[in-house]
């Protein structure tokens, strides 16, 4: 089957006439790409979570582009027009965060903090403020304030889903797209794109075991999946 779009981490196919199948791979990339390498399995486990993770919003209300899992590493979903704007929701400063501002990895924020970044990959990602989003007719107003909220709800929900699974949520990110007008949660939500630290060693559980050479890259991905398909 022709590939309608290959990105870093997923295959796009065309299914049905509004539909997706999405391929993910083992191939993992970080800092926009300068490093490379496989993690065996990640594809599985990150179809597995997304898959387990977007039916529990689903069923908190959350509308999101999954339909169903296909197969071990493949997903069906709907159609949308992604709108060029990563969306990241902090509980913590960490990463990119703790580095900008000069914090602690793992310092403590007085709220939640919902951040924008501008999905280019020539320009690696800029953060961008909300004003500048306007400006550039990104998104409206009202779009705007449906994606800080609704990711300001999804934080809440997967971070009582984690800790109940005895990982803290650090921060993650969203990517959401639009179909007949509607916003649709859209992407992933896998250990790539979510820091999850365990709650009682406080050792990273993500994609950061990768970016940092920590060791242990594939054990991490497995007891994520292992505890998210486990339940609490
Ligand atoms: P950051 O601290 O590096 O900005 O990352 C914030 C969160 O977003 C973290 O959970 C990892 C995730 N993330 C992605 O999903 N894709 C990316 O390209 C980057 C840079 C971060």
């Amino acid at each position: 089957m022709e590939k309608l779009y290959e990105g870093k981490a997923k295959v796009l196919y065309p299914e049905g006439e509004d539909t997706l199948r999405v391929y993910f791979k083992d191939e993992a990339t970080a800092f926009n790409a300068q490093k490379r390498g496989v993690i065996p399995g990640k594809g599985v486990v990150n179809n597995k979570v997304s898959a387990a993770l977007f039916r529990y919003l689903e069923a908190h209300g959350i509308r999101t582009h999954f339909l169903k899992e296909l197969s071990d590493r493949e997903m069906e979903v709907r159609r949308v027009a992604i709108l060029p704007l990563e969306v990241i929701l902090r509980f913590r400063a960490a990463g990119s965060f703790a580095k900008r501002y000069g914090l602690a990895e793992g310092a403590p924020l007085k709220a939640p903090l919902v951040e924008f970044s501008l999905k280019n990959d020539a320009l690696g990602d800029p953060l961008i403020c909300p004003e500048a989003v306007l400006a550039l007719g990104l998104a409206t107003e009202a779009e705007l304030a449906t994606l800080k909220a609704t990711t300001l709800r999804v934080g809440e929900l997967l971070k009582g889903f984690f800790a109940e699974r005895s990982l803290e949520l650090v921060d993650f990110k969203l990517e959401f797209g639009k179909k007949d007008g509607e916003i649709l949660l859209a992407d992933e939500i896998s250990p790539d794109t979510m820091r999850l630290w365990d709650t009682k060693t406080g050792e990273p559980m993500d994609k950061d075991r990768f970016r940092k050479d920590l060791g242990g890259v594939e054990e991490a991905y497995q007891e994520v999946l292992r505890r998210v398909l486990g339940g609490a």
